[in-house]
C-alpha cells in the first residue's frame, strides 16, 4: 500500500476503510474483512453511530493477531456538539472507549459548524453556536491539550477551506496534519489542494465514489452516477478493472489518500486493490477535464433559516 508523508515523518496509509454509513449490524465484518485484505488505515467518526462494533472488530482482530496496534492508522472525528475546548478531551475520551484504543493516529474536527453540547442534529437555531461564540482556534487548542497527554498522535480538520486551516496555522501550536473534504474527479479542489501541497498538509478524499448510499432526503434529483462516466467507463476497460477502482486509482496517483466505504467483501477487496493502478499523465489529464466543482454532500444540513451558518460560508466560496 503507497502511504503518504505527514510533515513529522509518519506514514499514512492512501486508502483506508470508509464507515460512514456502515450500519452497526454490517460494520464489524466490514472491519474484520477489511484488515484481513490488507488495509490497515480505518476512518471513523463518533457521529457515524457504529465505534463501538468497530472497536470490538479491532480488539478481536489484534486478540487473533491479524494485526498489531502500531501497523494501523485509526482516524476520528469531534462532532459539531463539543467544539468547546473544555469538551474536547472527554469527547476523545468517549471515541477511545467505544475503539477500545489508548490512543488515535489521528483526531479531526468534523466540521467547522457548531452546536450545543449533546446537540447531534440541529433542529432549531437555540442548537447552533457561531463560529464567534466558539471560535475553531479554541477548539484547536483543545485538540492540540489531547496531542500533549499522547491520547492522539496527530489532529487536524474535515470540510475546512485553505482560509480556515490557514487560521490555524496560525494561532495553532501544533499544525493540522491532514484534512479531510468531499473530493473526486467532478470536485477535484485544485485551490485546496495547491494550498495542502505547499503546506505539508495531507488531504484526505471523502466520498470518492459518490456516497449513493446517503440519505435520499440530501440527494439531489439529478446527482450524476461517477461510474456512469465515459472516460472513466473507457479508462476502467483499458485497465481490466472497474469504474469504482479508477476513481480511487485517481485519487492515490494524485497523492492524496482516500476512504472508499464498502461493507461488501468483494468491493472492500477491488477497493484494496484500485490502490495499485497506475494511471499515467495522459490518463490523469483526461480525468482532470471531468472537473466541475460538483458537491454531493452540500453543507445545507447545517444552513437554511434556522441557522447562522451560511452554505458559502461553511465552505469558503
Ligand atoms: P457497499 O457498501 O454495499 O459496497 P462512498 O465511499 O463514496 O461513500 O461510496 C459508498 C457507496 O459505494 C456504498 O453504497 C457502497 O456500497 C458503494 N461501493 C463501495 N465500493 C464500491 C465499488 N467498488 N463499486 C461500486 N460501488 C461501491
Amino acid at each position: 500500500m503507497r502511504t503518504l508523508n505527514c510533515a513529522n515523518g509518519d506514514r499514512l496509509p492512501a486508502l483506508g476503510l470508509g464507515t460512514w454509513k456502515s450500519d452497526p449490524g454490517e460494520v464489524y465484518q466490514a472491519v474484520r474483512e477489511a484488515i484481513r485484505i490488507g488495509y490497515r488505515h480505518i476512518d471513523c467518526a463518533a457521529i457515524y453511530g457504529n465505534e463501538k462494533e468497530i472497536g470490538q472488530a479491532l480488539a478481536d482482530a489484534m486478540r487473533a493477531s491479524e494485526v498489531q496496534r502500531s501497523e494501523l492508522w485509526i482516524t476520528s472525528k469531534l462532532w459539531n456538539d463539543s467544539h468547546k475546548k473544555e469538551q474536547v478531551r472527554p469527547a476523545l475520551v468517549n471515541t477511545l472507549a467505544d475503539l477500545q484504543l489508548d490512543y488515535l493516529d489521528l483526531y479531526l474536527i468534523h466540521w467547522p459548524v457548531a452546536f450545543r453540547n449533546g446537540v447531534s442534529f440541529p433542529h432549531s437555531r437555540d442548537d447552533f453556536l457561531t463560529l464567534d461564540e466558539v471560535p475553531l482556534t479554541e477548539t484547536w487548542s483543545g485538540m492540540e491539550a489531547c496531542v500533549d497527554e499522547h491520547l492522539v498522535r496527530h489532529i487536524g480538520t474535515s470540510n475546512c477551506s485553505a482560509r480556515k486551516l490557514q487560521l490555524l496555522l496560525e494561532a495553532g501550536r501544533i499544525r493540522p496534519s491532514v484534512d479531510q473534504v468531499e473530493m473526486h474527479p467532478l470536485l477535484q479542489q485544485g485551490k485546496l489542494k495547491r494550498y495542502c501541497d505547499r503546506e505539508h498538509v495531507v488531504l484526505t478524499a471523502y466520498s470518492p465514489l459518490g456516497s449513493r448510499d446517503r440519505n435520499p432526503a440530501f440527494r439531489a434529483k439529478d446527482e450524476p452516477d461517477m461510474l456512469e462516466i465515459e472516460v472513466i467507463r473507457k479508462l476502467a476497460a483499458a485497465h481490466a478493472a472497474t469504474p469504482a477502482q479508477i476513481l480511487l486509482a485517481w485519487a492515490v496517483n494524485r497523492g492524496t489518500s482516500v476512504i472508499p466505504k464498502s461493507v461488501n467483501p468483494q468491493r472492500l477487496q477491488l477497493n484494496f486493490d484500485a490502490a495499485a493502478i497506475e494511471l499515467n499523465s495522459t490518463e490523469m489529464n483526461l480525468i482532470d477535464g471531468l472537473d466541475r466543482h460538483y458537491r454531493y454532500v452540500t453543507g445545507s444540513f447545517f444552513a437554511g433559516k434556522n441557522s447562522p451558518y451560511t452554505i458559502g460560508g461553511i465552505w469558503d466560496e
